[in-house]
């Protein structure tokens, strides 16, 4: 912490450099292998792809990993490789980022758009079960924060209805529900015709700057999901340069182009090697952010239910607003003011005038996820940060609440 400094409202401990909201941590070796890779000779779909392929498969224990260039491509070919369409409806969470409901669009289908659950934000079964019709083909339920949801339930429904599980995993890479990586759950009960799909992107707990991966144990499926994320091209399309490849391809469905280059998959073998390591250090933070935390009676803190490794993406509090002089986005600024990034997880899908002006909602019609949307703001987690930087952020954050404490 810098000291004191005189600055707009209610004084009190300030930092001297600006704390970022984010950081990717990027060692040498991932450097390394970039550079090895420009200068290989092949720097798109290749070899270091298949290998990351094989590793992510193996670390998750599924059958197939099928990479892609984001989670919303993938999240969009495992819904049109399971032949969702026009007149299907797909339900999603609300509190969650518009990728996950996008892509239902994209795809001609409907996006239900239920509410969450109070302690965790995820998915609420007894929401997605109130939503199930006949035209109901599909669930994504969203790990939010690298919280789990609840599994279990979700796949009895599943079963019980007849309708597929896409798992957004965006956030919990390295998450676990009952001892079992998240990822690898999609057989449960049997029928492995399910899929999860990872985020890579710039912020999350393993980048390669922008990418993904989608998760299976069905043989066809993981086939159909590569054939359309390569403009619908037969498979091994993308050896066509190679000495093993032929010029020869055939296009058998209106596929996209979601393909991972060499240059993210070397950077995604090394960090999924350091994986372990960094997941180690989001959770010694995340900790110290509770123990920090924990008698600040103005904040509600993120919750871990037992029987979950969660993966600590995000470090999501909630403001007592009730208790507190000042709104969400007071807070915010004097964070801001006094060199704290934050930011907000998410703006509830029922809000954003897309979805609000397409269903009519009135924001009273998801009573759980909007309460908690008012007080959300997520603080700074991630590996490049410091003990010390959790403690001068615990510090001013109780510092601000203390000063406008609604007495
Ligand atoms: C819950 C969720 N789903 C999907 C995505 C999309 O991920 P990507 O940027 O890799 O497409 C994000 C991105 O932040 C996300 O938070």
């Amino acid at each position: 912490m810098a000291g004191q400094t005189e600055i707009a409202t209610f004084g009190g401990p300030v930092r001297e450099e600006i704390l970022p909201f984010c950081r990717p941590d990027i060692s040498q070796a991932e450097i390394d292998e970039v550079v090895d890779t420009l200068k290989s000779g092949w720097i798109t779909t290749g070899p270091k792809t298949k290998i990351f392929e094989q590793r992510f498969a193996e670390y998750i224990g599924a059958r197939h990993a099928v990479a892609v260039n984001s989670c919303t491509g993938g999240l969009h070919i495992a819904l049109a490789a399971a032949g969702i369409g026009p007149g299907d409806e797909v339900i999603v969470p609300t509190m969650t980022f518009c990728a996950t409901a996008n892509v239902v669009v994209h795809l001609g289908a409907t996006p239900i758009i239920v509410d969450v659950e109070s302690d965790t934000l995820n998915i609420a079964p007894e929401r997605v079960v109130a939503a199930i019709g006949p035209r109901t083909k599909a669930i994504i339920p969203v790990h939010l924060y690298g919280h789990p949801c609840d599994l279990e339930t979700i796949y009895e429904i599943a079963r019980k209805y007849q309708l597929l599980v896409i798992e957004d995993a965006a956030h919990a890479i390295a998450a676990e529900w009952r001892g079992q990586r998240i990822g690898r759950f999609s057989n449960y009960l049997g029928d492995c015709r399910h899929a999860t799909v990872f985020s890579f992107y710039a912020t999350k707990n393993l980048t390669t700057a922008e990418g993904g991966m989608i998760t299976t144990h069905d043989d066809a499926y993981a086939e159909q999901m590569r054939i359309w994320g390569l403009h619908g091209m037969t498979h091994d399309a993308w050896k066509r340069y190679t000495s093993e490849g032929s010029w020869y391809y055939e296009v058998v469905i209106p596929g996209f182009k979601y393909n991972m280059t060499d240059i993210q998959a070397a950077l995604g073998l090394h960090q999924l090697k350091r994986l372990e390591e960094m997941m180690q250090k989001r959770y010694r933070l995340a900790m110290r952010y509770n123990a920090a935390l924990r008698d600040v009676p103005e904040l509600q803190l993120p919750v871990c239910r037992s029987g979950v490794r969660h993966a600590w993406h995000l470090y999501p509090i909630r403001l007592r607003l009730e208790l507190l002089k000042i709104n969400r986005a007071e807070f915010i600024e004097a964070l801001r003011e006094r060199g704290i990034c934050t930011s907000v997880h998410f703006i509830p899908l029922h809000r954003q005038p897309y979805y609000q002006e397409r269903f009519g909602f009135e924001l009273s019609d998801f009573p759980i996820a909007e309460a908690a949307y008012q007080s959300l703001v997520s603080l700074p987690l991630y590996t490049q940060m410091t003990e010390q930087d959790v403690d001068d952020i615990a510090e001013i954050s109780r510092h601000v609440l203390t000063c406008n404490r609604n007495k």
